[in-house]
């Protein structure tokens, strides 16, 4: 008898970012299409997709475009690589779009397959570089609690998250956290935004110091941290750490890898906080999620002793076989053009005002604690308790029960413990926010009414 789709997932799939015990009872949700923001699982349902996949699939899961200009590579020329000075067309303009789009001066793109892959590449970079300058002992690297970089072994040593390093033997030495930016969370009772983000860039300082200034490469920043749990930062956190940064000759490597290409209401992340980066990181909606691909941009301080160190040792030892893949830079190229003609940056910035509206309004809401947002992103953090922010005894319920309501609802999205984000793919109409909120209010009331009958 042929066994169903499920019954071969619970024996053959190793999920990712799953509790792999729970699944052989739980089981899978199978998705088998999509359409516009919806996609339809394997018993006929349909849902929004609230988080755009997972934060990627920006134009929707059926723009034809994409899978036209797909197509059209793939007749051409499939396969090309770019080692030993080969190259092709869809990467050399693609290459020249990205460093000519970037929000500050950027001489060189690197391609790999994804964020956590260049995430890796700018770490080796990094290690590189120091070498290159004469300065072994620069090798450092600075990131957030609640960071998400990704989770190959130095991403995930730059993530800030328990989950990804517990029982992984992660971070590995030479990667150093500092405090996250959440202001709601962290800040001390009375303290300003302004005055938090100044303790923060203190907090920086005094790490640099105490770890040697000479030892410390480079500082991974996303301008808004997305799987942390959509934290937002402070007002003039980014002023304040780059001026630290700029202090002790700290390159700044901006992951923009959810924040890019409109995210924020602005084409990228370092536009609507005022970040210079030394490099950035994109992928995700570069491609939006249709084909792997992440990009690396490094500007010319980071890259001419790269150069001279490659040139002395006789060859950049580094890159991929699909890097720059010729069908994955033919659907970035695609995808750009459409988020430019249609306008979809500034169309996010009013989709995000309409949802971050609705989501304010449900401050009163008795399990809302906080909503922040930026753009079409935001976070919402649920409480048991308004007075003391807690969210009961074991974080994560909470956020499990409303995601599961949220479900029901008819929308996909995410609980970080006990924050639900919201990021939906940038072409949603204003009908479909006031769908998706809708929706979300009534998953808050059913999880509201819940907690009542079982206390
Ligand atoms: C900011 C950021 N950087 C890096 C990554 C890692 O990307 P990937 O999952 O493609 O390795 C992610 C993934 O969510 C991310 O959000």
């Amino acid at each position: 008898m042929n066994r169903s789709p499920r019954e071969r997932d619970i024996a053959h799939v190793l999920h990712g970012y799953t509790n792999l015990r729970a699944h052989d009872a739980k089981g899978p949700m199978v998705i088998e299409s999509g359409e516009g923001i919806y996609v339809r699982d394997s018993e006929g349902r349909r849902y929004i997709e609230g988080l755009a996949g997972l934060w990627n699939v920006g134009l929707g899961f059926s723009e034809p475009r994409l899978v036209q200009a797909a197509t059209r590579q793939l007749e051409r020329l499939p396969y090309y690589h770019n080692f030993s000075h080969k190259s092709h067309d869809p990467q050399i303009d693609l290459a020249e779009k990205l460093v000519a789009m970037a929000p500050a001066p950027m001489v060189k793109a690197y391609f790999a397959n994804s964020g956590s892959e260049a995430n890796d590449s700018a770490i080796k970079m990094l290690w590189y570089r120091s070498n290159a300058l004469g300065q072994p002992r620069r090798k450092k690297i600075i990131s957030r609690a609640r960071a998400y970089h990704g989770v190959t072994i130095a991403a995930a040593s730059l993530t800030g998250l328990v989950n990804n390093h517990r029982s992984f033997d992660l971070p590995l030495p030479n990667f150093v956290h500092v405090g996250s930016p959440h202001y709601w969370r962290e800040a001390r009772p009375g303290e300003s935004e302004e005055q938090f983000a100044a303790r923060l860039a203190q907090e920086l300082e005094a790490t640099i110091l105490r770890e040697g200034p000479d030892t410390v490469a480079a500082f991974f920043g996303e301008p808004v941290m997305g799987a942390g749990g959509v934290i937002v930062p402070p007002r003039t956190y980014w002023e304040q750490v780059q001026a630290v940064l700029r202090k002790y000759d700290v390159l700044l490597v901006a992951d923009e890898v959810i924040c890019g290409f409109g995210r924020t209401g602005r084409m990228f992340g370092c536009e609507t906080f005022d970040i210079r980066p030394d490099a950035i990181v994109l992928s995700k909606q570069l491609t939006s999620g249709y084909v792997p691909m992440s990009a690396l941009l490094v500007n010319e301080r980071f890259f001419a002793p790269m150069a001279e160190e490659s040139n002395r040792v006789g060859v950049f030892g580094h890159g991929y076989t699909a890097g720059g893949h010729p069908l994955a830079a033919a659907v970035a190229l695609e995808t750009l053009k459409i988020i430019e003609e249609r306008q979809l940056v500034p169309h996010a910035a009013r989709m995000g005002r309409l949802m971050l509206d609705r989501l304010h309004a449900l401050e009163t809401h008795p399990l809302v604690g906080e909503v922040r947002g930026a753009g079409l992103i935001a976070g919402v953090e649920l409480v048991l308790d308004k007075k003391t922010r807690q969210a009961g005894k074991n974080p994560g319920d909470l956020g499990t029960l409303v995601n599961a309501c949220l479900v029901e609802q008819g929308v996909i999205s995410r609980n970080m413990l006990d924050a639900i984000a919201f990021c939906p793919p940038l072409i949603i109409s204003e009908a479909q926010v006031g769908e998706m909120m809708d929706a979300f209010h009534r998953a808050l009331d059913a999880a509201a009414a819940r907690i009542e009958q079982t206390g």
